[in-house]
């Protein structure tokens, strides 16, 4: 299957420039809204494969996307080692088994959390097949990093203080914890691989927390061993990665040379100046504020083709928000920003 989403990350040629957007299948559509209800919650939702199949492939139906993503989460990985996730309404998720001792680290399993997650290759091959080809299916995971935070703070955090103290108090064991997820991450993408995912991303969402040299010594690192760790090679394709780190443009040019095809890029940014530094390298994704989403049609359609201007050549840009979508936002500005991609873009019907 030849489809622009992956010609554009690998830099081959493509008809149009191609756009998926973070969280497409969320809470700002109906739709999903009625399958959660169905699932009772969104974990049930998760662990189904029946209903991650059908929620993924509802913004394939609605819009004019250039590619799906698995409907899942990035912290099925700490789920599956024990640490018993779940969310409580208006407050995100949280663990009932928090990181908050250091022998609570040491004893973190370290084989193969994959035979508790094969709620999510069995997923991945149900949506393959349902996709018929349509478009390329992306899987993901969480950085090292950003799903330590989450399991030492016990859930989302204002200053992730616990996190960053034990990483300055405790390095050692905070490099264990890394080390184990990373190798858990590598398999769990690996395992999406086998099961048919085209792409991956790891969303490296807490990283733009940390300073330079601790950035480099406990983000990236561990989303270059996962660069190194995954088949890039699978059944006759290449399997492009893409790197976000979220609030990650002072290092740039390190994440593009970690060997990865493509840097996802907020919208603090200009994807000008990322061109200019990282551009040759790699491939980029981005990057509109997702807040753009709430204004008028006009002011949507113009601040897509500000970014699409602002990018030279004819392959390289996969256009999405900076973030993950808001779930207060009208469905049909999606619209909008999808088909003016399309319209703005590369276009080459030759
Ligand atoms: O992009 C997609 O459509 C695929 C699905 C996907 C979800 N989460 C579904 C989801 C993906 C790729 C993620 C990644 C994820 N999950 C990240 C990294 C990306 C980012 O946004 O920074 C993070 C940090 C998480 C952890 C997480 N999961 C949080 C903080 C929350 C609550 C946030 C909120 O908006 O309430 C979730 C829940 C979640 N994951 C929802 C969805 C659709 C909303 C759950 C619901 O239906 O109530």
């Amino acid at each position: 299957m030849s489809s622009d989403y992956i010609n554009a990350l690998l830099k081959k040629p493509i008809k149009r420039t191609p756009v998926w957007v973070m969280r497409q299948a969320g809470r700002y559509l109906p739709e999903y809204r009625h399958s959660r209800k169905k699932a009772g919650d969104f974990l049930t939702l998760c662990k189904s494969p029946q209903l991650a199949c059908e929620v993924t492939l509802q913004p394939i139906e609605r819009f004019d996307l250039d590619a799906a993503i698995v409907f899942s989460d990035i912290l099925t990985i700490p789920d599956a080692m024990g640490l018993g996730l779940y969310f409580s309404e208006g407050e995100g998720p949280k663990f009932s088994h928090p990181l908050n001792t250091l022998k609570s680290i040491e004893k973190l399993a370290k084989s193969s959390v994959g035979d508790k997650l094969t709620y999510v290759s069995d997923a991945v091959s149900m949506i393959k097949k349902s996709l018929n080809g349509k478009v390329p299916l992306i899987g993901f995971s969480g950085s090292p990093w950003t799903l330590a935070t989450y399991m030492i703070e016990g859930g989302g955090s204002k200053n992730f203080s616990k996190a960053k103290s034990l990483m300055y108090k405790n390095p050692a064991h905070m490099h264990q914890l890394l080390d184990k997820l990373a190798l858990a991450v590598i398999d769990y993408l690996n395992g999406q691989i086998e099961s048919g995912v085209d792409s991956l991303m790891v969303f490296d969402t807490w990283g733009g927390l940390l300073n330079k040299p601790s950035y480099e010594e406990f983000s990236l690192r561990y989303m270059c061993k996962i660069v190194e760790g995954v088949r890039r090679e699978y059944a006759g394709k290449t399997i492009p990665i893409t790197l976000f780190t979220k609030g990650g443009a002072m290092w740039l040019e390190q994440i593009a040379d970690s060997g990865c095809d493509a840097v996802a890029l907020d919208w603090t940014t200009e994807i000008k100046d990322a061109q200019q530094r990282i551009g040759n390298k790699v491939a980029l994704q981005g990057n509109l504020d997702p807040c753009v989403l709430y204004a008028s049609p006009e002011r949507i359609r113009t601040e897509v083709q500000k970014i699409l201007t602002q990018f030279s050549g004819n392959t390289g840009h996969i256009f999405n928000l900076g973030h993950g979508i808001l779930p207060d936002i009208n469905p049909e500005h999606v619209r909008v920003l999808v088909d003016s991609v399309h319209e703005f873009g590369v276009q080459n019907n030759n």
